[in-house]
């Protein structure tokens, strides 16, 4: 008999603001776009004002939980201006949400950063992690009484590391190793600073940090293998994690890629060009299983133009959580990444990520096959994997 997930589990898709609603000009990506050096964003999804549209659409793929992240630019434009209205948008959202009986999780800043902000240094600024925290506390003083689920960051290591080692992101410095390490230590030290400012505005609010993991690993008993992964486990993950799961009543968990030294096997690549490993997420969620904290799968997903792999993909990634459950992980839901085709960042619009396909020219949404697969794993529950009683469409 396989492990049954808890009943409460709950099934779901992210989203990320830039990347969906549209219109967001007065941040450091919108900047980049303008300069040349990243693709425009420009509509996105219009999710800003299809969201109504685009939750009733998750809540019909049987999902219950819905993780999105609010614009810290359309929030606070202007240092310590705060923009009611766009609260209010927000508080809409929510309330969509909430309507269709689906639990919502809020990233208070998935990598987008208000141009004030960039332009006085980003995560460098010594003032970085306080004004974060106030920003934070604001989200969660205002939105609080609507959703009790909020990570503070997404994914830090990859800002830092896209962003101060690889030149691919905003701020585009290069091997740049010092501010690297500053802008990772302040983002930290950001999330901590949050933690505490909304324990002291709101004590219902459960709050957590979404943390990107590979999972290294050795195949066979070559010990540099072992020794390899071991440590890029360790610089990957562990170091960054033992500076914030203190602060963490939750971990999120977003899982890609895992590598395998001395893994022979011919894997398939996903559009990105990422090896294909799904059932690997059992290895990324056990490296989480030492904080004894609960943890969710805040994205797992596959860029998949032809939509040929994704049902597959989705099916290997529940095996993995099933393992993981069975080894002692207290996870609570999983949300597939992403709900709908979207901006991804550096690679503009050419990779498909959604359950559901987006028209870029006429804002129609496509349900791909693969989201009535999943349907039916929200709806039983993670049941249909196993037996095949499912049919593909
Ligand atoms: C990010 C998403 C991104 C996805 C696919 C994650 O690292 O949180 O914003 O679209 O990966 O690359």
């Amino acid at each position: 008999m396989p492990h049954p997930f808890p009943h409460d589990f709950r099934w779901g898709a992210a989203t990320a603001s830039y990347q969906v609603e549209g219109g967001i000009e007065r941040c450091d990506w919108a900047q980049a776009a303008r300069e040349g050096r990243v693709p425009p964003c420009g509509s996105a999804c219009d999710h800003y004002r299809r969201f109504r549209e685009d939750i009733a659409l998750a809540a019909t793929l049987g999902h219950t939980m819905h993780r999105f992240s609010v614009e810290w630019a359309r929030i606070e434009p202007e240092e310590g201006r705060f923009d009611e209205r766009e609260i209010m948008h927000y508080r809409e959202v929510l309330t969509a949400i909430r309507a269709h009986d689906m639990e919502p999780s809020i990233t208070i800043l998935h990598f987008t950063l208000p141009l004030w902000y960039a332009e006085r240094g980003g995560w460098e600024h010594p003032n970085a992690p306080r004004l974060f925290a106030r920003y934070a506390a604001y989200v969660v003083e205002r939105l609080g009484d609507l959703c009790t689920t909020f990570a503070t960051l997404n994914e830090p290591m990859v800002v830092a590391g896209l962003g101060y080692v690889r030149g691919r992101w905003p701020p585009f410095h290069t091997r740049a190793y010092v501010r690297y390490l500053r802008a990772l230590y302040h983002m930290a030290k950001g999330h901590r600073a949050a933690y505490h400012a909304i324990r002291a505005a709101r004590t219902s609010a459960r709050i957590g940090i979404v943390k990107h993991t590979v999972a290294f690993r050795a195949a066979g008993k070559n010990p540099f293998h072992h020794l390899a992964a071991w440590c890029m486990n360790l610089l990957w993950t562990r170091a960054f994690m033992s500076l914030v799961h203190h602060s963490c009543d939750w971990i999120g968990v977003n899982y890609y890629q895992r590598r395998v030294y001395g893994d022979t096997r011919a894997l398939p690549y996903t559009d990105m060009g990422w090896r294909s490993d799904p059932e690997g997420i059992a290895d990324a969620l056990l490296q989480f299983k030492r904080y004894r904290k609960p943890v969710y799968v805040a994205e797992a997903g596959c860029a998949d133009a032809s939509d040929r792999f994704r049902a597959s993909y989705i099916r290997d990634t529940v095996r993995g959580m099933r393992t993981a459950l069975a080894q002692g992980v207290d996870l609570r839901g999983y949300c597939y990444w992403s709900l709908l085709d979207n901006y991804e960042w550096a690679e503009g619009f050419e990779k498909h990520f959604g359950l559901v396909e987006v028209d870029y020219d006429t804002f129609e949404r496509r349900v791909r096959p693969s989201a009535l697969l999943y349907r039916e794993i929200c709806r039983t529950n993670g049941g249909v994997v196993e037996g095949d009683e499912y049919q593909e469409p």
